[in-house]
């Protein structure tokens, strides 16, 4: 049994609210200017993990990942409250990975012990940029000098961190990026997460981008500064693992591989999705993303469920393919083969493996090369066609 078929469960805990909106996010994140009544969902929680546990009983918790938002606004007794609700319903692995997305700024360091007595064992904080004219931009409540406080409270603190930073930002040179990524990995513990730039869909950066006041860089000038950082990264024993993720060996995010890799997880909390196997079956499940109606409909009928999707054999391949060739590993053709219940198409790979995109390691697995992963949708695509 290869690592990725092994059995893998992980949870997911969405908190869904920020102090300000950065002007490129367009993830599940609100700001409310009245106190958040955190002793809410708490129950709240609880009650959405006793509602899963209940459809899927039994399970072992590998992984538990609280995500935002900014979960570092949540104080560590809400913390703790969900991991003990997460305990009695479940087994939790006793090397359980539990990771906080925490935002880097001094206020929320002070409250790194107090997670880690709460059970939170690894921090993933959004640095976003080493230059203080950049973090403007993005519209961070963060200097770089702070940011690097909070990385090495972090470190001090637990065994194992991450953080997160974006990329081909505006105006942004190779040669600047290589400098500034030199900077970072000097910080780092055994993870980088380092995204380009996107451009998000009815964000105030969109309107920016739209009415020419915000140039991102051109197609050649992002090539160039994501080759850059797969040698840099590499160089320094960091090489990437997933298409924006770098770990030094066994450093691996193992909450977001089994996203990757396709395995089962639960979503808890407003927004958040969940894959669960259920009588032989692959849900696709989501809840209410708007925290308030989140909070109601889990008052009234016990979980915030409002998709519930039972996935074709089709769909759940197409999964595969779409997650798992993000990934350094790539997928096994033989796990593709049995739930899609047909193989991959032979032809095509001959054509992308002529063109460099894709190749076979010795061991079978079918993964993206190199210069593939600039043009992994096309790759993804051509596959699932
Ligand atoms: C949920 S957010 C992080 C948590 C935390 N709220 C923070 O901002 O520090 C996850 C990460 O996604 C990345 N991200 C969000 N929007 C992005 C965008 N439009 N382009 C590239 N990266 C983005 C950022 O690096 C961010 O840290
Ligand atoms: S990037 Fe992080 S802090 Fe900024 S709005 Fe998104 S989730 Fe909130």
């Amino acid at each position: 049994m290869t690592d990725d078929e092994q059995e893998a469960f992980g949870v997911y805990i969405h908190w869904p609210f920020c102090l300000s909106k950065c002007p490129y996010c367009d993830f599940n994140s609100h700001v409310r200017h009245e106190a958040i009544d955190e002793a809410r969902f708490q129950r709240a929680f609880t009650t959405e993990i006793a509602a899963t546990a209940a459809r899927v009983p039994g399970r072992t918790v590998s992984t538990i990942f609280f995500g935002g938002g900014t979960p570092s606004l949540m104080q560590p007794a809400s913390v703790a409250s969900v991991l003990d609700a997460i305990t009695r319903h479940w087994t939790v692995a006793a090397d359980a990975e539990v990771t906080l997305e925490a935002n880097p700024t001094s206020v929320e360091s002070t409250r790194f012990r107090g997670y880690r007595a709460a059970g939170v064992n690894r921090v993933s904080l959004g640095v976003q940029a080493l230059e203080d004219r950049a973090l403007a931009e993005l519209g961070r409540r963060h200097s770089a000098r702070e940011a690097l406080d909070a990385v090495g409270v972090a470190r001090a603190v637990f065994d194992r961190t991450s953080f997160d930073l974006i990329y081909a930002r505006p105006q942004q040179t190779p040669n600047e990026w290589a400098s500034e990524l030199k900077r970072a990995l000097a910080e780092a513990g055994e993870h980088l997460s380092l995204y380009q730039l996107t451009v998000e869909q009815d964000t105030p950066f969109a309107a920016l981008h739209a009415a020419g006041k915000l140039k991102t860089p051109d197609e050649d000038t992002a090539r160039a500064l994501y080759d850059t950082t797969q040698e840099i990264c590499a160089a320094r024993g960091l090489p990437a693992y997933e298409i924006s993720n770098h770990a030094r060996p066994g450093g691996e995010c193992r909450h977001n591989l089994i996203y990757w890799r396709a395995h089962e997880y639960a979503g808890i909390g407003p927004g958040a999705h969940g894959r669960l196997d259920i009588a032989g079956a692959r849900h696709a499940i989501a809840t209410e993303k708007r925290p308030e109606a989140w909070l109601m409909r889990v008052d009234t009928r016990g979980h915030g469920v409002v998709t519930d999707d039972v996935l074709t054999r089709e769909e759940i391949s197409d999964e595969l393919l779409l997650m798992g060739l993000r990934l350094a590993e790539g997928i096994d053709p033989l796990r593709y083969a049995a739930l899609a219940g047909r193989p991959l198409d032979a032809a095509r790979i001959t054509a992308l493996r002529e063109h460099g995109l894709v190749e076979t390691t010795a061991a079978g697995r079918l993964r993206v090369t190199l210069p593939g992963f600039p043009v992994l949708d096309a790759v993804v695509a051509d596959l699932a066609a």
